[in-house]
């Protein structure tokens, strides 16, 4: 069974159909290269052609050694996920590796760009690795929700030892070359450029030194020590226990070493190829590799064409360097490109590039940066309390006050100041860009929302919002400014929420009305938690601030809410809100807010009855998807599968889930409908069910496939 490292470029339906094999011999090495652009995916034909390399040069007698080089732009860059679940048709990658492993002439794997998947699994099936000191070695199968399946778990304990397999395996990272060196998965770096020539005189020094035939299956020292460690395992368990939460793959990757520690090579591959069986087939894997297909769609905009021009963005301006306008300058200067802020007075301005600097001095205290690096990345970053110092950035990111009067006000100068052809964005949560573009500029084509998620610094999820008027140029500009700054960018219409927070709204509304019908706070933020949330609405609330839109003044203490920050308890940063919160601000459940909730339901004459987990996790989630399916219909989302790269990337939904248009699809959606409609008048007045959504559930289909 071939493992993967998934790459969309490997198509069978844009990928040449043949792969090609050579052999060059030199003296007494034969170089076997073989290729299959663009990236060398362990297809039929590669695999074939790589069998075909190896037994012509195996059948040279005057071939002593072999070096096994790849062709374009990389090494073996992991399998052909099209051919997942598909009958394997021979040469399987099993057979590849045993034409490696047993050959009787050492085959010596010559790696650069990477070596992921599939791909590093057959190098580990050669007696000896060398690499350029570019070069990375991968297996990020854990990511898709699998284990590497083809003798990966087995052979990289065999090679590193037990604890640095457990951290390259459940990490799935590419680890650069120089790190593969010093944990001896590679042998020797060769000098960037001269990977051929490198690896023929590493061959030849083999032959000279009389190096041994060393298979990788049968290293067993590194497993006699780990044995010896009985802690091991469990330890590295209870260490990652919150990062791998909820997730099936990484323990079994774990019990795939385990395996490999305690058991002959040839059970632990028996361990491991059942392991892999059983993830492969199962719905976290599929929710991962729709997850990760449904990112890359997510970038392509149907009306929009590949070759529309894109502006050239070379300098950023920002207005308002508050909690988002810091953050989003961070991603500029992280990635080079110099960035202006501007505020309206010094005090704040000051403010803002001091937190802009502390945050970049904790991740120097992390070993994330340099000193050296946080001084570049702040030299970048310029301040300004004059907005015409935006006359020459290529794009503006508006990031005041969320206010419309203030935003119009802004706008109304950009267009006054801004060069022709800049793009003019807004931050806005929830305001209508629409408005902002067309009363307050006369070039509404030049406007489009990037809507940042906080703190903008750290989270992966752009919105970015497209106007009546936005043109292809303003919208594929900022698609591709948010690829270059490491977000995953997704398009929204405009609707109050966007695509994100509509939803989410949609989710508070049913849990404030479960919390008047008897469910505490905590009870829905806890099967929320359990679900694979990183936290429920309330806690969630606790941690941005209760008080976010209210003020004293306009306070009338008609919601759990109010009452709640008119007692100053505002969430995490009073010490309390929802919860009460030790110094360590841990939370529990809150007396206090108990009496709030229980002086509410009297006053409104409401009882309180138990409400289920069950009906807890249907009303929330289903709500959210009944909302996903308006938007859908409403075309404010592209498809389906936008909504779930919104809900994985911005709002912490578990990945193993796929995202709740994709989990209403496993659920089915007739239930989901059938559930909604059970409960009836307790989703509240405003509650109507999606037509898209009855529709698809009488029809039996499904979003997301
Ligand atoms: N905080 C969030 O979680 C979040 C998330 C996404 C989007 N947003 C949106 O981002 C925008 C900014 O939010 P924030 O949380 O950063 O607010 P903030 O209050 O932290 O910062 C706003 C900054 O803008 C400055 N400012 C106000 N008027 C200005 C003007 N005319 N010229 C220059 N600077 C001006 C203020 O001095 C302040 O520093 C809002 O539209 C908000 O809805 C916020």
């Amino acid at each position: 069974m071939s493992t993967a490292a998934p790459n969309p470029a490997q198509n069978p339906a844009t990928a040449p159909a043949t792969a090609t094999h050579s052999v060059v011999v030199e003296g007494d090495i034969g170089i076997v290269t073989v290729g299959y652009p663009p990236v060398n995916a362990l297809s039929r034909a590669m695999r074939q052609a790589i069998v075909d390399g190896l037994r012509e040069a195996q059948a040279d007698a005057a071939v002593r050694a072999i070096v096994f080089i790849c062709d374009g732009r990389t090494f073996l860059a992991g399998a052909d996920i099209t051919e997942f679940g598909k009958p394997p048709q021979a040469p399987s990658l099993y057979d590849v590796q045993d034409i490696i492993e047993n050959s009787a002439k050492p085959v010596i794997a010559a790696i650069h760009g990477t070596s992921l998947g599939g791909g590093l699994e057959v190098a580990l099936c050669c007696h000896y690795r060398v690499a350029v000191p570019s070069a990375r070695c991968g297996l990020p199968e854990v990511h898709l929700g699998l284990l590497p399946g083809a003798g990966g778990t087995q052979r990289l304990p065999r090679i590193v030892g037990a604890a640095k397999a457990l951290d390259f395996i459940t990490g799935g990272t590419h680890v650069p070359a120089r790190e593969c060196l010093a944990i001896g998965l590679v042998d020797e770096l060769v000098p960037e450029g001269q990977l051929r020539d490198g690896a023929v005189a590493f061959a030849r020094k083999v032959l000279a030194e009389g190096r041994p035939l060393r298979k990788v299956r049968d290293l067993d020292d590194k497993m006699i020590a780990a044995r010896g460690q009985p802690e091991l395992f469990a330890d590295f368990r209870q260490a990652n226990a919150r990062r791998f939460r909820g997730f099936l793959a990484p323990e079994s990757n774990i019990r795939c070493i385990e395996a490999a520690v305690h058991l002959p090579f040839d059970e632990g591959k028996a361990v491991e190829r059942k392991l892999f069986l059983e993830l492969v087939g199962g719905i976290q894997s599929q929710a991962q590799r729709y997850a990760f297909f449904a990112e890359r769609a997510a970038a392509k905009i149907p009306d929009v064409p590949s070759d529309t021009p894109i502006v050239n963005v070379a300098k950023v301006g920002i207005i308002g360097a508050g909690t988002m306008g810091g953050g989003i300058a961070m991603n500029f200067a992280n990635v080079g490109i110099p960035c202006v802020l501007v505020e309206t007075a010094q005090a704040a301005l000051d403010r803002g590039m001091a937190v802009v600097r502390k945050n970049y001095e904790n991740s120097a205290r992390r070993g994330k940066l340099t000193a050296a690096q946080v001084e570049q990345r702040m030299a970048l970053l310029t301040g300004s309390l004059d907005m015409n110092v935006l006359a020459d950035v290529d794009l503006v990111i508006e990031a005041v006050f969320e206010n419309m009067a203030i935003k119009k006000e802004i706008f109304g100068q950009l267009d006054r100041i801004c060069k022709p052809g800049a793009v003019l964005a807004t931050n806005t949560s929830a305001l209508d860009v629409n408005e902002i573009a067309s009363a307050a500029t006369s070039r509404p084509e030049a406007v489009v929302g990037m809507h940042f998620f906080s703190p903008a610094n750290v989270m992966k999820l752009l919105e970015v919002v497209r106007g009546a008027k936005t043109s292809h140029t303003a919208l594929a500009t900022a698609m591709q400014v948010g690829k270059k700054i490491g977000k995953v960018a997704a398009v929204s219409g405009v609707c109050p929420g966007f695509i994100g927070n509509r939803m989410l709204r949609a989710r508070g509304e049913q849990a404030q009305a479960m919390v008047m019908e008897g469910a505490m706070p905590w009870d829905i933020d806890q099967v929320l938690y359990d679900f694979g949330m990183p936290m429920g609405p309330f806690a969630m609330s606790d941690l941005a601030g209760l008080d976010i839109g209210w003020s004293r003044e306009t306070s009338q203490g008609a919601t759990i809410r109010e009452v709640l920050c008119e007692m100053d308890r505002r969430g995490q940063k009073t010490g309390a809100g929802y919860y009460d919160y030790d110094a360590a601000r841990n939370a529990r459940p809150s007396e206090v807010t108990r009496q709030i909730v229980l002086d509410f339901m009297a006053r409104q004459g409401k009882v309180a009855r138990a409400v289920s987990t069950e009906e807890i996790l249907e009303r929330t989630v289903y709500a959210m998807v009944n909302e996903g399916a308006k938007i859908l219909e409403e075309g404010i989302a592209q498809r389906a599968s936008d909504i779930d790269t919104v809900y994985i990337n911005g709002y912490g939904w578990p990945v193993y889930r796929g995202g709740p248009m994709f989990y209403a699809d496993t659920v089915g959606l007739p239930t989901v409908v059938a559930r909604l409609q059970a409960y009836g008048d307790r989703m509240g007045a405003g509650f109507q069910l999606s037509p898209l959504l009855e529709r698809l559930a009488a029809e039996g289909k499904h979003f997301t496939r």
